[in-house]
């Protein structure tokens, strides 16, 4: 079917992280229909092999292109790490990526120490590799791998004392070695934020990436003339591959409003 500039933009993620991004792009772009999906039933991507998460990233891109997206945001910085190469191969549609903001973090440090909390998987990409060696020159960047957060964020656990006890051992690591900015590598982490300011303290610069991600997505769609053309405000479609009623509550908590969530059923492979 050919493109229009009404059809919709396809977001996913893992999970609800990927909601961040989605909140930047709906205050960005207010008259864009929305499809979002959480793949929460082969959450978490971050310990799986990169193969796995292409595969998965796969089979979302062809349900989002099944109902007409114009574009596709790859709303997680574990599945841009490992898939977007293979989308991008795919399909000739704009397909916009999130990247730890190491460029901008090396630009803002007075210290010339970075830290960087992402999974385990986006820390040991090639494309994490990528960015260090492009812009790890100017600043000493320390990396420090997160297991158990988006878990914490996924059962809605913002605050309790288990998140800040992780947060604790792994802002503890960074501080010690003189970090004053902190890239939220993972787009689960910015619902943590309150308890990750209280913890660094108001000198340590947080970074996220939702709306330079919002900026890409506008510019790509402007400049190939993609942009909705209507006056009203767009919709949102909020599908997952877990258990609907569980994702929804989150979704709700999070979104700040009332959604209805469909099941993404499995749909065929995608080689
Ligand atoms: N929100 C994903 C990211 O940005 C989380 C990955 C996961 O499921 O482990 O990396």
């Amino acid at each position: 079917m050919a493109q229009d500039v009404n059809h919709p933009i396809g977001v996913f993620d893992s999970g609800v992280g990927g909601l961040s991004i989605l909140k930047d792009i709906r205050a960005q772009l207010p008259y864009e229909d929305l499809i979002y999906v959480a793949d929460s039933a082969h959450l978490p991507y971050g310990t799986k092999p990169a193969a796995y998460i292409q595969e998965r990233s796969l089979m979302i891109a062809k349900f989002l292109v099944a109902r007409n997206v114009k574009a596709i945001v790859v709303a997680c910085n574990t599945a841009t790490a490992a898939a977007i190469r293979t989308l991008r191969m795919r399909y000739t549609f704009p397909i916009v990526g999130v990247e730890p903001a190491v460029k901008p973090a090396t630009c803002m440090t007075k210290t010339g120490v970075v830290g960087v909390l992402a999974t385990n998987s986006t820390l040991s990409s090639d494309k994490f590799s990528n960015l260090i060696d492009r812009f790890g020159r100017s600043a000493e960047i320390i990396v420090q791998p997160c297991p158990g957060l988006v878990e914490q964020v996924e059962k809605g656990e913002l605050s309790t004392d288990a998140t800040r006890d992780m947060l604790k051992l792994y802002l503890g690591n960074l501080m010690s070695r003189g970090v004053d900015t902190i890239v939220l590598g993972c787009t689960h982490y910015p619902f943590l934020l309150p308890v990750i300011e209280s913890l660094v303290g108001p000198e340590v610069q947080i970074l996220d990436t939702g709306k330079a991600v919002a900026q890409e997505l506008t510019r790509r769609l402007g400049a190939d003339q993609m942009l909705a053309a209507r006056t009203e405000r767009g919709s949102e479609e909020f599908w997952t591959s877990g258990i609907t009623s569980e994702v929804a509550k989150r979704i709700v908590a999070l979104w700040g409003r009332e959604v209805t969530v469909r099941a993404l059923l499995e749909i065929g492979r995608t080689r």
